[in-house]
């Protein structure tokens, strides 16, 4: 490990000179500050691993040092120490984040085990954020559904080829989800992935953007800059929004993706790009091929693998895991006191159809979770937040068991189903025996559906077993 460096802060010269010797015979780069200002001035100049700070100094105190120095975002570790250690004093100084206390006078054994501990926190802390990190990046594709298993095990394979991938699907599907872990999955993990949102960019800009500009190009390409291409070397382009891309700039793209080689606007030398292209639509690119809107040798070249990421609705089982993952989240960003939502508010999800996928059920936990103020979510809460009319609606548009175009058979099938139980369950208040029973069912029969359609039994805490 590298030497670890603590600012030691005490007005007290014999104090400092001392725990400088003891700590750099240990091997700790030190430095010492003779007072809180000039505390304050190092901590904001440079960081150390740990700070060892005085309570008692004149003019500005250790805990005011303290305070302002977390108001400025001091994050690092910082160690009390006082020789007046009144109980009231370490309490006040945890409140405003101090690690650990020490006593006057110092033990050099109790300082050493003090300083090792605070810094043990720090790396684990640190390893957990990377962890963490790491986590996301590879599982953040939530969803335990068959749906999901499936694209994930497609995403896997895609990622370890070098093809050109299409991703299509609804908004809020988690698109750009999947480009991310298509690209970390991939060899050119090891850089960062470029991305390109080809709806965000004005028609005139995007040219310049994908390939870079020399200087002078044009009016107010004032310094020569690199394109999307030129900086996406060795790793992955992300095009967003493809299917809104100006038919010019389809032309080009074309000839990029069929050469690999790319000139910077107002150039003449020509680049050679190992670029691996993964693009997002939620347009229907196959109509606008049709149409002449998108041109068709083009979408033949994006399209080697195509991925469609299935509407939230139509993976409904998904559901239950996804607000469990949001809601903990949701409640820690907003500093909300963890909430829970009612079985009963679960099941309501279930009949919602989501026009806007995963980011409105995202949304949606994160307007409850400030809005609420009880811990405990429940249907009436669910349904204020929801839009007026979208569940039981006679429009047919909240109601699942209907006929949606487009939609799979087994997809409506599986919708009327967990609309029929959850009615069946809400009819019998719940109880899971008695619904079973109704419905001319084996109760271990029942909850296995029950589970398979993801609806969670109301008040699932109680006698019932449901390993069954
Ligand atoms: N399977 C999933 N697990 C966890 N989070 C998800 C999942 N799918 C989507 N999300 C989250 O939902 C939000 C929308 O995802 P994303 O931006 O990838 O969607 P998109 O399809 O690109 O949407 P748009 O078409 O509107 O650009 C993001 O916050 C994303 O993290
Ligand atoms: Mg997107």
């Amino acid at each position: 490990m590298a030497r670890a460096t603590v600012l030691v802060v005490d007005d007290e010269p014999n104090i400092l000179r001392t725990v400088r010797t003891a700590l750099r015979t240990e091997g700790y780069e030190v430095e010492t500050a003779e007072d809180g200002a000039a505390a304050l001035e190092r901590l904001s100049t440079r960081s150390y691993d740990v700070v060892l700070l005085d309570v008692q100094m004149p003019r500005i105190g250790g805990l005011e040092v303290l305070q302002r120095a977390r108001a400025q975002g001091l994050e690092t570790p910082v160690v009390m120490m006082s020789g007046h250690g009144t109980i009231e004093t370490a309490v006040q100084a945890t409140r405003l984040g101090a690690r650990d206390f020490l006593e006057k006078p110092l033990s050099t054994e109790k300082l050493l085990l003090t300083l090792g501990h605070a810094l043990e926190v720090t790396a684990l802390k640190g390893r957990v954020k990377a962890l963490e990190r790491a986590l996301g990046s590879t599982s953040a594709l939530l969803g335990e559904g068959t749906a999901m298993r499936e694209l994930r095990r497609v995403v896997a394979r895609a990622a370890s080829a070098s093809a050109p991938v299409l991703i299509t699907g609804e908004r809020g599907t988690g698109k750009e989800l999947v480009a991310r872990a298509i690209h970390e999955g991939s060899k050119r993990a090891k850089h960062e992935m470029e991305k390109l949102n080809c709806a965000a960019v004005p028609q005139e800009l995007i040219e310049s953007e994908l390939f870079g500009h020399e200087a002078g190009a044009f009016t107010g390409a004032v310094k020569m800059r690199k394109g999307r291409f030129e900086r996406a070397h060795g790793s992955t382009l992300f095009l967003d929004e493809v299917g809104d891309m100006p038919a010019a700039m389809q032309a080009k793209l074309l000839r990029v993706l069929q050469e690999g080689e790319v000139e910077r606007v107002g150039g003449a030398q020509t680049l050679k790009v190992d670029v691996r292209v993964v693009a997002a639509t939620n347009r229907d690119l196959i109509a606008d091929a049709a149409s002449g809107r998108f041109r068709a040798d083009l979408y033949d070249r994006l399209n080697v693998v195509t991925i469609r990421v299935p509407a939230l609705r139509e993976r409904k089982e998904d559901i239950a895991a996804l607000v469990e993952h949001f809601l903990p989240a949701s409640c820690e960003a907003n500093d909300r006191a963890r909430k829970q939502l009612t079985q009963g508010a679960m099941n309501l999800l279930l009949r919602y159809r989501f026009p806007g996928n995963v980011r409105e059920l995202k949304n949606l936990v994160d307007r409850l979770v400030i809005v609420t103020e009880r811990e405990v979510i429940d249907e009436d809460d669910l349904r204020e937040a929801l839009p007026p009319g979208s569940i039981d609606g006679a429009t047919g548009g909240g109601r699942d068991g209907v006929y949606t175009p487009g939609t799979p058979l087994k997809d409506m099938l599986d919708a009327a189903e967990r609309d029929l139980i959850m009615r069946a369950l809400e009819h019998h208040k719940g109880n899971a025996t008695h619904a079973a029973r109704d419905l001319g069912l084996e109760r271990s029969h029942f909850y296995k559906k029950m589970r398979s359609l993801g609806i969670r039994r109301p008040g699932a805490a109680d006698d019932d077993e449901e390993q069954a």
